[in-house]
Formats: C-alpha cells, structure tokens, sequence
C-alpha cells in the first residue's frame, strides 16, 4: 500500500494527453502507451480527469453518465486495461468525480424536466422572485446562475454552465445514488478520487440575494458538508483503507479544510485550496492583470503550511492544473530562464508538507501557448467572458492579453511529446491548437538531456521519498522578510532541510546561519537548480531562480 504523504500524483487532462487513433482528441490508449514514462518519472498515482459519457460543453465536467467511458476516450475494456497496465508499474489509477452538478443531458435531468417529481428533487428548482430568478447569484462562468424553466414556472441553479445542472445533496435519495457511482468505480480497482467542487454541494435552506458579493458565501462550505461528506466516506471509499481522497475546495478557509483531511474525521486525505493561486488577481479579479504579490504569497504558504501541520490536516500541494495557466509563464520567465524558474517553481512546493501534484507537461517545463486569435480558444469560460470583457467596452487588443495570460485553455494544449507535426500528440488535426514551441520544449528532448526540467522533477519525487522529513517534519518559514527569497525549514527529530528559492531574475545574497539556531556538523546539497553545493551558509550568493535544498545535521 501507498502512503500518500510519500507519494507523488500525476494529473492527466486525457484530451490532450496522447491520441492513439488520429482522431485528434487524447485516449486511454494514449494513456496506456506512455506509462513507462510516466514510471521513469516516478509517480505513484494518475489522475484522471473525466472520461465519462458527456456532451463535452465543460470538457467532462458536464456529465452524461457516470457509468460509462466517453467514446471518444476508449472503452470500459481499455479503462480496465489501463488500471492493470498502471498497477503492474505500481501506479494506481485516481478518477475525477463530478458530483456537485450533472450535464443536462443526464438521464436524471432529463427526466425531471418530464416532469418526474422523483428526478425534479435531484436537483434544486425554484420560483422566481417578481419576474426575476429566485437570487443574484453568478455563475462561475458569467451570467446568472439560474435557468428559467417555462413549463414549470421555475428556475433551476447551475453554479456553472447552464448546462450543467446542480444536484439536490439535501435529497437522501440523491446522496445514495452517489454512493453508488463510487462504489462502482472501486469495484473497478480505482484506488483513488478527486472531487470537484466538493466544498459546494451543500446549499442553504433558504435562497436569498447576495448584496455583499456573488452569492458564493451561502453555499462554500455550507451547512451539512461535513455531514455529507463523512456519510459519503463512511458509504464509500471509508470501506478501504487503500484508496485515498481529494476533494477541490472553491474559496475555504484552514479551519474548513483541517476539517476534510484530518483522519479523525474521516471525510478525505487531503484538499486543494486556492488562495495562492489568487496573488495576481487584482482585487479578486480573475479576469485583468497584475504582477504577482510575492509578500502575499510568502504569507499564504506559511499560514497553510502551519495551520494544516498544526490541525493534523492535509494539503494538496500544487502550482498547475487544468484551470490554471501555466506557472513558469505565470510567476517564472520562460524567455529567458526558462529552465531555472520553471525548476524553482518546482522546488518551491515539492519539498512543504503535503502531496505534491503535477500536471501534464509541467515536468519538462511546458508553458502558455500564447495564442493570438479568439477563434483558438475552446474553453467555455473564456469564451464567456471574452463576451462580458467585451460588453464591458474594454478593446480586443486588452482582452487578448487578458485572455493569454489567465485562460484555462493555457494548460489545455495537447502535450509536446516530440518535434514531429503536432508534436507528436496525434496524427490527425489537434482539438485545440499545439503550441508553437513544441520544437524545443517536449518531453523527448527533455529524456535526452540529463539536466533538463523532467529529470530535476524525477529528483525531486525521489527525495520526498527518501528524507522522512519531507513527509512528517515541521515547516518554518525563513527570511520571512526578504523581498525576493522564499526560503524553509523542514525539522523532524534532530534532522533539518532548508529550501531557498529566489523568485526573481535579480541575484541577491543572503545569510543562512542567522537563521539557523542549532549546531551544524555536516551540510549536505539534496538538489540545486544550478548544481551548485552549499558549504558557507554564511554568504549564499543566489542566481537568478537559483534553488536549492540542503540537508543539515
Ligand atoms: C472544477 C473543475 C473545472 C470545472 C468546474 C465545474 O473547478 O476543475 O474544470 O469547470 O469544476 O465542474
């Protein structure tokens, strides 16, 4: 068995991943043939994103049928395949449950807009207020997050797209469904879960106007989640003592999530948040532009990493996924250190407390594809709020930019595994364009290069293996005040690791043994970006991106 506080997870967004037919979407076959690298890797656990039956509106995220394997990604049969073929390299297969929302196409929804009363209550309907929807919430996506029903006189809530409908968790029928679904999946040999959106399945009792904000404070977090999900553990996954849990928590807060990854509550092993992830969001705002503030980054990371190691919670550690643009292109220079910055990055997160997540192509540094025309855009999201920045008045040239550094199809763009046409992600035409630097950056230059950024991860996913400090140590944040370093120490026993990273392409020195207060007999260099050692602690000069690890006893 796995301990997940050792192991590393691999996430696969499977459109873009490999396509074995020319069909020009990724498969499970794809998956299949590139397992061995992912073994060289030294992974322990795939996530995939959906691959059920879905209209593909929200890219899976909008689910038909829980029960089946989209077409366009394989079989059941190759599912199953896949789950042997990975086990035989000691990687266990994670699937991505949807269960705040279905597809309106569902059998589910389908049935309740017949008119079933039994289906109508899966989901939330409700009466309009005076010609108006029930409440002021906006969807995630733009827009308001109710769909007006004619024949019922009503509206049904979508958080998300109006195509994805959400589902009554208060509704015991419901839930059991749910149970279902999963304890199918387990019956498969899938040993692991992330739940999207998890943290917003419970809705209030009564619907009323934000007049503070979007609405998100009466549902994030809500009334009986942790109900909900300790019956959902104790229903499902709970049964095993193998399969681990993540669950993705929209705007929480450390009390909440020691609450989902602490054992002795028995809801999940671990959680996602994203307040670090929200530093270049000028006031809060996703769609505009901003450097990241780096002091307030510093600040997050410390208060999480100590608030979780101190409430026995669990984090998810992770810069990139399928929402996110890619983070050298976000907090990095791919221009001119490319390299340097992406493997600081890196460093950065693999070496806190928590389990570390890496997402396809970020392990030999995949950036931003930069794409110029709105046309190449395929993500909902984007495309709505191209819409709204436009009905905003703000001009193309502005919203392009905006587009280009904060679009989720940012990290959506098929995986440049060679130099060949389309970079060898298919033979026929890619469902979204590939990057134009596909001739440098791809994984097969990457294998060939002994100091590139894949084999830096592959090193990095071996030390939280080897040094239990990793895992089960203390973390101190160093140099707290330092305008351009993040540096910390993990402690365990008489043990020490500190990890410096400079976040700017400026040097800078720095003054290690200040901020050491025990005796130091031997230092040992664990990593460095730079393949430097580091002796005098004293007088550390730093490169640009320049990072390290090094142990002390
Ligand atoms: C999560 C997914 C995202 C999806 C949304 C709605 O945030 O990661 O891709 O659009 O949930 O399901």
């Amino acid at each position: 068995m796995k301990d997940f506080k050792k192991s590393v997870v691999y996430q696969i967004y499977p459109k873009s991943f490999k396509d074995s037919n020319g069909d020009g979407f990724g498969d499970l076959n794809g998956i299949i043939e590139k397992l061995d690298y992912l073994k060289e890797l030294g992974v322990d656990y795939i996530w995939l994103t959906p691959i059920y039956i879905s209209p593909q509106k929200d890219n899976g995220y909008d689910v038909a049928d829980y029960y089946n394997v989209d077409t366009r990604f394989g079989t059941m049969e190759e599912f199953e395949s896949l789950v042997k073929e990975a086990k035989k390299r000691e990687i266990y297969i994670m699937l991505d449950m949807v269960f705040n929302h279905t597809s309106t196409e569902h059998e589910w929804f389908k049935k309740a807009l017949k008119g079933e009363e039994k289906y109508k209550n899966y989901y939330i309907f409700k009466k309009g207020k005076n010609g108006l929807p029930p409440t002021n919430w906006i969807s995630k996506f733009g827009g308001n997050a109710w769909e007006y029903v004619e024949k019922f006189d009503e509206y049904y809530l979508h958080l998300f797209d109006v195509t994805q409908a959400d589902l009554n968790w208060d509704n015991k029928e419901l839930r059991q469904e749910i149970y279902d679904v999963v304890n199918f999946w387990i019956e498969k040999g899938v040993k692991g879960f992330r739940l999207d959106v998890i943290n917003l399945i419970s809705k209030p009792s009564i619907f009323e106007d934000d007049n503070l904000g979007d609405g998100r404070r009466f549902y994030t977090d809500g009334t009986n989640i942790h109900k909900y999900l300790k019956e959902l553990n104790e229903n499902t996954f709970g049964k095993h003592d193998d399969i681990i849990t993540v669950g993705e928590m929209s705007s929480t807060s450390i009390d909440n999530c020691i609450k989902y990854s602490n054992p002795n509550e028995k809801e999940l092993s671990m959680v996602f948040n994203f307040h670090h992830l929200k530093v270049d969001y000028k006031d809060g705002e996703k769609w505009s532009l901003m450097d990241f503030n780096f002091k307030q980054l510093k600040e997050l990371f410390n208060e999480w990493q100590n608030g979780m190691i101190n409430g026995n919670g669990w984090n998810a550690l992770f810069w990139c996924n399928h929402d996110q643009p890619r983070v050298n292109s976000r907090f990095g220079n791919v221009k001119k250190y490319h390299k340097e910055s992406s493997t600081m990055l890196a460093t950065t997160i693999h070496l806190m407390n928590g389990t570390p997540y890496v997402y396809q192509g970020e392990e030999f540094g995949m950036t931003n594809p930069e794409f110029d025309k709105i046309e190449e855009y395929k993500d909902v999201e984007s495309i709505n709020y191209y819409n709204i920045l436009k009905s905003q008045g703000i001009n193309e040239e502005e919203i392009m930019k905006i587009l280009k550094s904060k679009s989720r199809d940012n990290s959506r763009t098929p995986i440049q595994w060679d130099d060949t046409l389309n970079a060898g992600f298919t033979t026929g035409t890619p469902w979204i364009n590939v990057s134009s630097n596909y001739k440098d950056i791809n994984a097969k230059n990457a294998l060939n290069n002994k100091e590139s950024v894949f084999y830096y991860y592959k090193k990095l996913i071996n030390i939280r293996k080897e040094e239990d400090i990793i895992a089960y140590g203390d973390c101190k944040m160093l140099l707290p005040e330092h305008k351009q370093v993040y540096a910390y120490e993990r402690k365990l026993n008489n043990e020490n690791i500190i990890v410096v990273n400079n976040f700017y392409d400026k040097e800078c020195t720095i003054n290690l043994n200040k901020e050491i207060d025990y005796n130091i007999e031997k230092v040992e260099t664990l990593i460095s970006n730079y393949n430097d050692k580091y002796d005098n602690l004293e007088k550390i000069n730093l490169r640009p991106y320049e990072s390290f690890a090094i142990k002390i006893k």
